[in-house]
């Protein structure tokens, strides 16, 4: 479906992204991840990069919605020669039930965990990402926060691609909600020679804090927690404090499972 790939050409960047998972568990480990769980992994357009990037990796998608992983399975599967393959596995249901499968790696992108609202569904969460994991394996989760969270805005970009050239961007944020601290996302694209947006996503998300993180990764077992910083280059880097006065900030949470 259109939808699923403007979707991609947005905001995901899966070379990119792959490349960091992969540095961020060489820097813990010392040596190179091989088996990757992504979950809400949408079209799973990143597990299918991971399997590429070398002969013995392997990937396992989790998300609720059958369309999407369709939809990843048509272009993505067969661009790579990966259909039949046994590299990639499929799971749609729900990321608390995901099977366990030890793992080096399991992934949750763009912010997807911010779903869970109430804290027994962020433990039962990340107490099945735990089991998932092999002994050295590490749940990574990106996460943003700022001064700017707490207000409703409208930030307007441009973004091109292959697929439709340069068009249009827009993230909505709704008025925070003080007492659940949650906000409604709208993501909405615009191709170039196009009247009407398309909405990609509409996400009502917990603005979860990154202590209050923390705290249920340690609740659930992870025994350290880092956190990679986005520095003013664009790149992440492990950090021990953040920033001051950060109005906007992204960071990725790394939570080693021994
Ligand atoms: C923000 S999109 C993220 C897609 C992709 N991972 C990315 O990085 O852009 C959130 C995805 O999570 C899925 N989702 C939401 N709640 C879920 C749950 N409890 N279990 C599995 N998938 C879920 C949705 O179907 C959607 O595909």
């Amino acid at each position: 479906m259109r939808r699923y790939e403007l979707y991609e050409a947005a905001v995901q960047d899966a070379p990119s992204e792959a490349a960091l998972l992969d540095r961020i568990y060489r820097e813990a480990n010392g040596r190179p991840a091989r088996r990757l769980r992504e979950d809400f992994c949408g079209t799973f357009w990143l597990g299918y990069e991971w399997v590429r990037r070398h002969k013995e990796n392997r990937a396992l998608g989790t998300d609720l919605d059958f369309d999407a992983l369709a939809d990843g399975f048509r272009r993505h599967a067969s661009s790579s020669g990966l259909q039949g393959s046994t590299r990639t596995s499929l799971y749609c249901g729900d990321v608390r039930t995901s099977p366990k499968l030890a793992t080096d790696i399991v992934f949750a992108g763009n912010f997807s965990y911010f779903v869970f609202k109430e804290r027994s569904q962020l433990l039962e969460y990340f107490r099945n990402a735990r089991e998932s994991l092999a002994p050295s394996g590490l749940l990574i989760l990106d996460h943003f926060g700022g001064a700017d969270i707490h207000e409703a805005s409208t930030e307007l970009s441009r973004r091109d691609s292959d697929r439709f050239g340069r068009f249009e961007m827009s993230w909505r944020q709704s008025a925070f909600d003080e007492f659940t601290a949650s906000s409604r996302f709208t993501l909405k694209a615009r191709p170039r020679n196009e009247k009407r947006w398309t909405t990609l996503g509409v996400y009502d998300w917990r603005l979860w804090s990154i202590p209050e993180i923390k705290d249920a990764l340690a609740e659930c077992g992870f025994t350290r927690v880092s956190v990679y910083w986005q520095k003013d280059n664009g790149h992440f880097a492990r950090r021990e404090k953040s920033e001051a006065n950060c109005l906007k900030w992204l960071a990725y949470i790394v939570a080693a499972r021994n």
